[in-house]
């Protein structure tokens, strides 16, 4: 028996979004990955409305509940903002070092983007040396300074440490790169599919290229159902989520119809890439996202942009008791691509 017991430190991913907060604690050992606990805490509709808690009480008792639940003590948390509160782009600066970058780009970021300086928290990360003329291709990262403040406010509310706040499109590309390889100068789109929002995030030999926050998730399912149906909004939630074999007629073609909007709004950030001159064409898809269990789904995009789409599985390279998911990993993992990506930031 050993004499000391060195305590475990683990890594604590906290996706809080306006469906449900996902609790993800995982323990990074010799370079693997084993998932320690998952909780799971679905919110009122009405809770968080356009990734913005309107009712923050009930967010915060449902944070405190899910880490009393899964009984994890580590308080210390990675949590991201949503992309409608931070601009990602990508710019061109001439070659310089890392610190002359941050000051040039603090001093310049209100250039690219819509929000004065004084409004703005900037981050960057270098992603491409030895260009042309002499630069160098930056990543740069804008969110507005009281979006930033409100999140932090309402993590202490819950008694937690914000160690790390990050974005939900680079936690979906973190989660993709632990379970799947590039393959080289091939282009995949990563589409997380919450409630509210769609993220498209497109990637290539490990670098960004694009992404998007496109409103549109299943709310606008739910939405479209109630329409076209003449039903309540419980009852469209209720058939979205129901057994996909036991689903009426009209139900699959009132989901196919709104589906085919998302088509035409994924297709179109695909047009804006062609057109960026970044990527002739998109490999191959990943969803993932609650939404992307949506009935028929995956085969409707597949057939209506003739691209190989995929369930992205954010457990494939991950050690996990079964029991700990709660539910079968077919169906609960695309809902934790976040929640995960964000534990792969801490505990390494
Ligand atoms: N089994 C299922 N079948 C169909 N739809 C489902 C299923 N499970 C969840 N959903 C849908 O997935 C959506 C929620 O996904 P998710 O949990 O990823 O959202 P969120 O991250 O909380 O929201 P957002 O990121 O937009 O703030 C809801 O619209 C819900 O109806
Ligand atoms: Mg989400």
């Amino acid at each position: 028996m050993p004499l000391i017991s060195r305590k475990q430190k683990t890594a604590v991913g906290l996706d809080i979004g306006s469906y449900s907060i996902k609790l993800v604690e995982m323990r990074h050992t010799n370079g693997s990955y084993e998932i320690t606990n998952v909780g799971i805490k679905k919110l009122l509709p009405g809770a968080i409305v356009d990734g913005e808690p309107m009712d923050r009480d009930a967010v915060v008792s449902a944070i405190r509940e899910v880490f009393e639940e899964t009984g994890v003590i580590n308080r210390n948390v990675v949590s991201a903002i949503c992309g409608r509160s931070v601009i990602v782009k990508k710019i061109r600066l001439d070659e310089m070092d890392e610190d002359l970058a941050r000051e040039v780009i603090t001093v310049e970021a209100e250039q690219y983007v819509p929000f004065e300086r004084e409004e703005l928290s900037v981050d960057f990360e270098i992603l491409r040396r030895g260009l042309p003329e002499n630069t160098m291709e930056v990543l740069l990262v804008a969110a507005k300074k009281d979006r930033v403040i409100s999140h932090v406010e309402l993590l202490r509310d819950a008694d937690l440490v914000p160690a790390v706040i990050d974005v939900d499109a680079f936690a979906v590309q973190n989660a993709f790169e632990l379970n799947y390889e590039y393959e080289e100068d091939k282009v995949y789109a990563l589409i997380d599919i919450g409630l509210s929002a769609t993220n498209i995030g497109i990637v290539s030999n490990g670098l960004p290229l694009f992404n998007r926050d496109i409103q549109f998730g299943g709310q606008t399912f739910i939405e479209g159902m109630q329409r076209k149906l003449g039903i309540t909004s419980e009852e469209a939630r209720a058939a979205l989520e129901g057994i996909p074999g036991a689903k009426p007629d009209e139900v699959l073609r009132a989901i196919e119809t709104v589906g085919e909007e998302l088509c035409t709004a994924i297709e179109r950030s695909f047009s804006y890439l062609r057109s960026s001159g970044d990527a002739e064409r998109v490999d191959r898809i990943y969803l993932s996202g609650g939404g992307s269990l949506i009935s028929g789904l995956r085969s409707l995009i597949a057939e209506k942009l003739g691209i190989e789409v995929e369930l992205a599985n954010p457990l494939r390279n991950i050690e996990f008791r079964e029991e700990i998911l709660g539910a079968d990993p077919v169906s609960i993992g695309p809902s934790l691509m976040v929640a995960i990506g964000l534990a792969t930031r801490q505990g390494s």
